[in-house]
């Protein structure tokens, strides 16, 4: 995938107002067509993220035999090929910037007679992939690997696959769903163990899917068994919004001073909520109106209003609840009075970029007192005033990071003189539709 850098600056026109809706969850969309993938037959998917993040797990599945593509309707049609048709792909995986779609990924073949190699963009080959492969060796694939456990990497996968049972050592979903989709052509019973909890959309979908899924709880465990050798039925799946996307737009609104927004229609699933919770205990008026259940998650429309935040120590347990989220909250915390204390955040040096250092040194150029540690930022919040750098406008690198750039447009939107972005090409990734959608909400200027 090509990258090209794209400049913008970002400044306050007037305050958030009105309706929004943010598009599909990513983590969903990755799932339900790599799900849809190995049904036999045809799913139908309505609300799927259209990024680039998505659509490199479209354009792989496409190339190990599953059709995708899209009806008059705008949904997503997948004609799958079965639990064990994966085809040999002729040419390299590309996954652009995506860690799901290559940790994900990687898991399907692993258990799959093809070998494949993955290649990423410069954010992406710098991440480790020694997580999902130490699982997936222990289940019988192969892995020629660059040094450090990084992309370019190439996966022989292994038939039959050998059963494992995997405590995970990181708080990972991409980890679990790794080894839960290697599980579909393993013979036996896979199980995983999750002494933290992570997202788990991979379980509910893989229900859904009519897969042979088991869950127990043992204290804060959850076990989770998969009986292999599946057949999945198609589905007609329909996605919620990313609440990781709905962030930006709430702590806008949060804020800057007059505004009022119902961002609608967006997941709420608890394993997701962790920021929406910390920002309530800062004193955020964010009210889930309206709330259902869609597609086996449950959805809600969230409203948010400008509110005067209060800095708090957010626990270390409650990371994996929000570990997208801790950019935009950083920035709340900027704002907040008083401290604010994160810690055991490890894992978001190894994100899109190392977002403790992306976010530090972005909020120092506008003036934000700090203290950076290995696993976590202590922030001192300006009070509600806004935040001003020593130049008039400052410039922020992104990192080839999608979250790093959507969380200094907010700051931006936040400060005394606005923000320039180096690059906000990255927002594709995740959320094409942000700078629109801040337009529309009467943000900045279209
Ligand atoms: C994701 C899991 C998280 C998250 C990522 C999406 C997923 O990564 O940061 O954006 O869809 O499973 P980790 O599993 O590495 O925590």
């Amino acid at each position: 995938m090509s990258h090209n850098p794209i400049p913008r600056p970002f400044s306050l026109r007037g305050p958030l107002r009105g309706h929004a809706r943010v598009p599909g969850d990513k983590s969903i969309s990755h799932r339900a067509l790599i799900l849809a993938a190995m049904a036999v037959g045809d799913s139908r998917i309505e609300g799927l993220l259209e990024s680039e993040d998505v659509i490199a797990t479209v354009a792989a599945l496409w190339s190990m035999g599953a059709q995708v593509g899209q009806d008059s309707n705008g949904n997503w049609a997948v004609s799958g090929v079965g639990v064990g048709g994966l085809l040999q792909p002729e040419t390299a995986l590309d996954m652009g910037n995506s860690g799901t779609s290559a940790r994900l990924l990687m898991g399907l073949v692993a258990s799959h007679a093809i070998t494949a190699t993955f290649i990423g963009d410069p954010s992406l080959s710098r991440r480790p992939m020694n997580r999902v492969i130490e699982p997936l060796s222990k289940m019988g694939a192969e892995f020629s690997v660059t040094p450090g456990g990084r992309l370019p990497l190439m996966v022989h996968g292994r038939v039959p696959a050998v059963p494992i049972e995997y405590r995970l050592p990181v708080p990972s979903a991409q980890v679990k769903s790794a080894v839960l989709l290697a599980a579909l052509n393993t013979p036996g019973v896979t199980r995983v163990i999750e002494p933290e909890r992570t997202r788990d959309h991979s379980e509910r979908m893989l229900k859904a899917f009519g897969a042979d899924i088991a869950i127990e709880e043992a204290g804060s465990e959850r076990i989770i068994s998969v009986t292999g050798e599946a057949e999945l039925r198609p589905q007609n799946l329909s996605i919620p919004g990313d609440p990781s996307s709905a962030a930006f737009p709430i702590v806008a609104a949060l804020l800057v001073p007059g505004s009022d927004i119902l961002v609608q229609h967006v997941g709420i699933n608890e394993t997701r909520t962790g920021l929406f919770e910390v920002l309530k205990e800062m004193g955020a008026d964010i009210v889930f109106e309206n709330e259902r259940e869609v597609g086996g998650e449950p959805v809600a429309d969230i409203r948010a209003r400008h509110s005067v935040l209060k800095g708090v120590d957010v626990p270390p347990e409650i990371a994996p609840r929000m570990i997208d989220e801790f950019p935009i909250l950083f920035v709340a915390a900027a704002l907040a009075e008083g401290e604010t204390k994160t810690s055991g955040l490890g894992e978001l040096r190894v994100k899109e970029s190392d977002r403790l250092a992306t976010m530090a040194s972005g909020l120092k150029q506008f003036g934000v007192q700090l203290d950076e540690r290995e696993d976590g930022l202590t922030i001192t919040g300006s009070g509600g005033e806004k935040i001003k750098g020593e130049s008039a406008m400052p410039e922020i690198r992104t990192s080839l990071d999608h979250r790093i750039a959507m969380s200094f447009a907010v700051a931006g939107l936040a400060s005394e003189g606005g923000v320039l972005i180096d690059d906000i090409s990255p927002i594709a990734t995740s959320f094409p539709s942000f700078p629109p959608m801040l337009a529309d909400l009467g943000a900045i200027a279209p």
